[in-house]
């Protein structure tokens, strides 16, 4: 059993549920974060039964501007040496067909609270002798541009280039920065986005478990990065390789809506 506790945001569901089933066999006690309070306290009771630690559920909406003053508390109360932000949201749609408010949420998530949360993170635990460990979920999506995931692709690049200059910030402190590129992976986070069913593919798809298990290895190890799966590793060196207007020529044909998008997605 360690005396230390990991911060998993998005713990509800797809990586944030394997993050925490591969933490808690480690011995670490968990704060598992995510909006919908039934799921957690679920996860929470499996948790305690299978391996014995503490977990504590924290329903709150990242998108909210008060959400990391409430995680403040917790960090200050518990000794956290890990942070993962996984917490992310992806919206498919013509750009400007989209309300303006789904944009400015998914940018409140998926970058704003992801840098408040790693600042406030640092400012309650640094300077420490303790080995501390932060985990950002970016995508591949972060390489490329995908049309129709406009505002999520531009995120995901801003945790990919977060991710590799803070890690070299703070190389020569005893926290290390480690991201995670995940590719098409089997959680909700397509139907959530409102993806059609028949754009989606699980094919190529990499289970949750492990690419959960791709990240929490390179964290320990303290890689700077890692992309889970020789596909995704494959199609990241070709994002190099490949002219980036014929790229997104290519997922311009693949992904442009259907008419009807509005009726899918509202
Ligand atoms: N699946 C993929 O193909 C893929 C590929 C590359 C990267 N990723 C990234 O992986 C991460 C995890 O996603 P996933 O694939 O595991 O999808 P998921 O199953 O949909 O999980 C997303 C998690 O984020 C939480 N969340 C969403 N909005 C939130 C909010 N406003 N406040 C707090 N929590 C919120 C959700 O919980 P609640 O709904 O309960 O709040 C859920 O626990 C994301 O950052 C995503 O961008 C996924």
């Amino acid at each position: 059993m360690q005396n230390s506790y990991a911060l998993i945001t998005g713990a509800s569901s797809g990586l944030g549920e394997q993050f925490a089933h591969i933490l808690a066999s480690k011995g670490y006690h968990l704060l598992l974060l995510a909006r919908r309070e039934e799921r957690l306290k679920s996860l929470a009771d499996v948790l305690r039964e299978t391996y014995h630690i503490e977990v504590i559920c924290i329903p709150l909406d990242l998108t909210q501007s008060s959400a990391t003053e409430t995680l403040l508390e917790h960090i200050k109360a518990h000794p956290v040496d890990i942070l993962i932000n996984n917490a992310g949201a992806g919206h498919y749609q013509n750009f400007h067909q989209a309300p303006l408010e789904k944009h400015q949420s998914l940018i409140a998530l998926n970058i704003t609270s992801l840098t408040e949360l790693t600042h406030r993170f640092l400012d309650i635990r640094m300077p420490t002798k303790r080995r501390l460990y932060i985990l950002n979920v970016g995508s591949i999506a972060g390489y490329v541009s995908i049309p129709f995931y406009t505002t999520y692709t531009a995120s995901k690049a801003y945790v990919n280039h977060f991710s590799r200059a803070l890690s070299r910030e703070l190389s020569q402190t005893t926290v290390s920065v480690t991201g995670l590129y995940p590719g098409a992976t089997n959680t909700e986070f397509n139907k959530a986005s409102g993806l059609p069913e028949d754009r989606t593919t699980t094919l190529f798809s990499m289970s949750a478990n492990r690419v959960a298990n791709a990240g929490i290895t390179a964290m320990f190890q303290g890689k700077i990065n890692v992309i889970p799966g020789f596909l995704n590793k494959t199609m990241v060196l070709f994002s190099h390789i490949i002219p980036e207007g014929l790229i997104r020529l290519i997922l311009q044909k693949i992904l442009k809506p259907p008419k009807n998008i509005d009726k899918v997605t509202s």
